[in-house]
């Protein structure tokens, strides 16, 4: 009923953005198309001075970059960055721009994320988990310093915004029963392979745990920046491009009859990014603060778990890189 609701009736009211960016700069991953690109195609409009358009294959970035000029406002600056999630080199190459390129990040979207069809390793966890997951918050260690250091350069409150989904309200994670459950999750036998349609699901619900955690080491006011997580419901995108049989037929079917179009859903992605503290730490769906699914409410302690074992798993990939949290 709540998803009905939301697409059916909520979709009509996400308010159209009309911020003024002017000075700002903003960064968004997986914005060659999509949702990624709709909302940088919004930032453009209004105003942004800077918008990095990164994305795995700097052609279609470059192909964004000149649709989205024919709407920009006039003077604003668009670069396509090169990123591949399914890599951690490319992640901290990526960060490592940001560091000596950037002088100031006002809002950035950690947006890229994917769908896959079939099991397949990326790193050392299964795909959806390391792009989804383990390099978005890897990158959001690498790049929270310029964020703080806009705050205290610029006396603003940059947000962080981590495209989530309500998808992670269709798994009951049986993996946190287990000891490790970063190793359950990526084990492609667990259960014997039955919780293969949760996982990406379950790449979506550990990002949750992550900001909650995040938020309860540094409450929105101690810290200068807002992080939060956005669902924009189902809309229209490339998101479905490897599903097969059975599953094309469903979600074609349910896009057909129930999904918010591309524009539509990006405007949750723009509005997160103006939230501000309240939503620090917090879900959003249908631009307003929600409860996620009770799998994450009802289980700190797993949620403690997981971000000693996340954290364990960063400082593997870069030794300090927890330190930024
Ligand atoms: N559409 C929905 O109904 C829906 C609902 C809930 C949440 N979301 C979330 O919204 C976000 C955007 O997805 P979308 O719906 O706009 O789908 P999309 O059209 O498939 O866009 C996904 C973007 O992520 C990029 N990406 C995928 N893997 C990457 C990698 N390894 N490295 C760098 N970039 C990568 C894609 O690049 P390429 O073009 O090169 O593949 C693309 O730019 C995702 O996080 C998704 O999980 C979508």
């Amino acid at each position: 009923m709540g998803f009905l609701y939301s697409q059916l009736i909520e979709s009509w009211r996400l308010p159209y953005p009309n911020t003024n960016y002017a000075g700002q700069t903003i960064v968004i991953t997986g914005s060659n198309t999509g949702l990624g690109k709709e909302a940088a195609r919004h930032y453009a409009r209004l105003g942004a001075s800077k918008l990095i358009l990164a994305a795995r294959n700097v052609d279609k970035g470059e192909a964004a970059k000149q649709d989205i000029l024919t709407t920009a406002a006039k003077g604003v600056s668009i670069e396509v960055w090169q990123v591949d999630m399914a890599s951690y080199v490319s992640v901290k190459a990526f960060a490592a721009r940001i560091e000596s390129e950037l002088d100031r990040i006002d809002i950035f979207h950690a947006n890229a994320g994917l769908v896959r069809a079939e099991f397949a390793m990326a790193e050392d966890n299964e795909t959806g988990i390391t792009v989804n997951y383990v390099s978005t918050f890897l990158l959001v260690a690498l790049v929270l310093p310029k964020l703080r250091s806009t705050a205290e350069q610029f006396k603003t409150r940059p947000s962080l915004v981590i495209t989530s989904s309500g998808a992670h309200r269709h798994t009951t994670f049986p993996q946190m029963e287990e000891v490790n459950i970063l190793a359950a999750v990526n084990d492609r036998n667990y259960a014997g392979g039955r919780y293969w349609r949760d996982r990406y699901p379950i790449s979506k619900l550990l990002g949750i745990f992550a900001v909650r955690s995040i938020a309860k080491e540094h409450p929105a006011d101690t810290y200068p920046v807002t992080i939060n997580l956005v669902s924009p419901g189902l809309c229209h995108s490339g998101l479905s491009r490897e599903a097969k049989g059975m599953q094309k037929i469903m979600f074609t079917g349910m896009k057909m009859l129930l999904a918010r179009s591309t524009e539509n859903g990006s405007r949750t992605l723009v509005d997160a990014g103006v939230q501000g503290p309240e939503s620090h730490g917090q879900y959003l769906e249908d631009c307003k603060i929600a409860e996620p699914s009770e799998v994450v409410t009802q289980n700190p302690d797993v949620q403690d778990r997981l971000w000693v074992e996340l954290k364990a798993k960063l400082e593997g990939i870069q030794p300090g890189v927890t330190a930024n949290f």
